[in-house]
């Protein structure tokens, strides 16, 4: 692989590698030559990304990431890590008035706290190395645009987005990157669950308005997952890069 963009024996922790786009992401990072820690809930779906992933020695966390004991599990059990890429997360598309108490704070737990507790948990632990790069997973659902139903859940992912500004700013002298990616729909297990209850009509009404005529593929985001993560991006920290096929280029 080309010297701007191999990740060889960069040790790189994936949330929510056990299905869609995480998947997508560990399956293009290991074969860019990095050692992986990958996390997920379900046990056989975890194995079988790992057992599939090239390279021989990656390592599992099974459990679910808002628990705190998990989290310190991690970050006391990983090596110093030179990319973490924190993409395990809930989709939820509810009209505000239909939320709860407990669904609004489930989708913050998962979304937001989770990756915000685990991240400060790796740096306490000093696990993340001098020139890392940390990527967080929004959505173009979040504090810039909207999306019928994404109250909460665009809610999460801005906060995301607020953490990456100032994080990035904190970490810069240490050559520590932080950065988020927003993805457009992405085809994923969790959009199948939503193309079934939004129907069939709507999901067509909704691509026509993405100019290159699809939707994304995990693959999509996991190229821009790999450019952040390798030498080629090392001057870029602080953004949030869009992955939406032209999306949001309309006002
Ligand atoms: N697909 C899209 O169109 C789209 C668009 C914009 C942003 N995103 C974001 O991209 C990320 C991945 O989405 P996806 O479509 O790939 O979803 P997915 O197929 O449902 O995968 C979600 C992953 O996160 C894990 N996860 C969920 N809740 C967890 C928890 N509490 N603790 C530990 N792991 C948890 C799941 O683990 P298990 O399956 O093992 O339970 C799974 O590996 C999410 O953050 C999502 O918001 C997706």
């Amino acid at each position: 692989m080309d010297e701007y963009f191999h990740l060889k024996d960069k040790k790189i922790l994936v949330t929510g590698a056990s299905s869609g786009i995480g998947k997508g992401i560990a399956e293009r990072l290991a074969r860019a030559g990095a050692h992986l820690y990958i996390c997920g809930r379900d046990k056989e779906r975890l194995d079988r990304v790992a057992e599939s992933l090239n390279g021989t020695s990656h390592q599992t966390f099974l459990g679910d990431l808002t628990s705190a004991e998990l989290q310190e599990h991690i970050a006391s059990e990983c090596e110093k890590l030179d990319g973490v890429v924190l993409n395990a997360g809930l989709i939820e598309l509810i009209p505000f008035q239909i939320h709860n108490d407990q669904s609004i704070r489930e989708l913050m737990e998962v979304n937001y706290m989770a990756p915000t507790l685990l991240l400060q948990k790796l740096i306490k632990n000093r696990k993340i190395a001098r020139n890392a790069s940390m990527i967080l997973m929004s959505s173009v659902t979040s504090a810039v645009h909207g999306s019928i139903g994404g109250t909460i859940y665009g809610s999460s992912k801005g906060a995301l987005e607020g953490l990456v500004k100032s994080l990035s700013i904190e970490l810069g002298k240490q050559g520590i990157r932080v950065n988020s990616v927003s993805p457009g729909i992405i085809q994923t297990e969790a959009i199948e669950v939503l193309r079934t209850s939004l129907g069939e009509e709507s999901f067509q009404n909704d691509l026509k308005k993405y100019p290159l005529g699809r939707y994304g593929e995990p693959k999509d985001v996991a190229s821009a997952v790999h450019f952040l993560l390798s030498d080629s991006s090392s001057w870029i920290t602080g953004i949030n890069l869009v992955v939406d096929g032209g999306l949001t280029a309309h006002s």
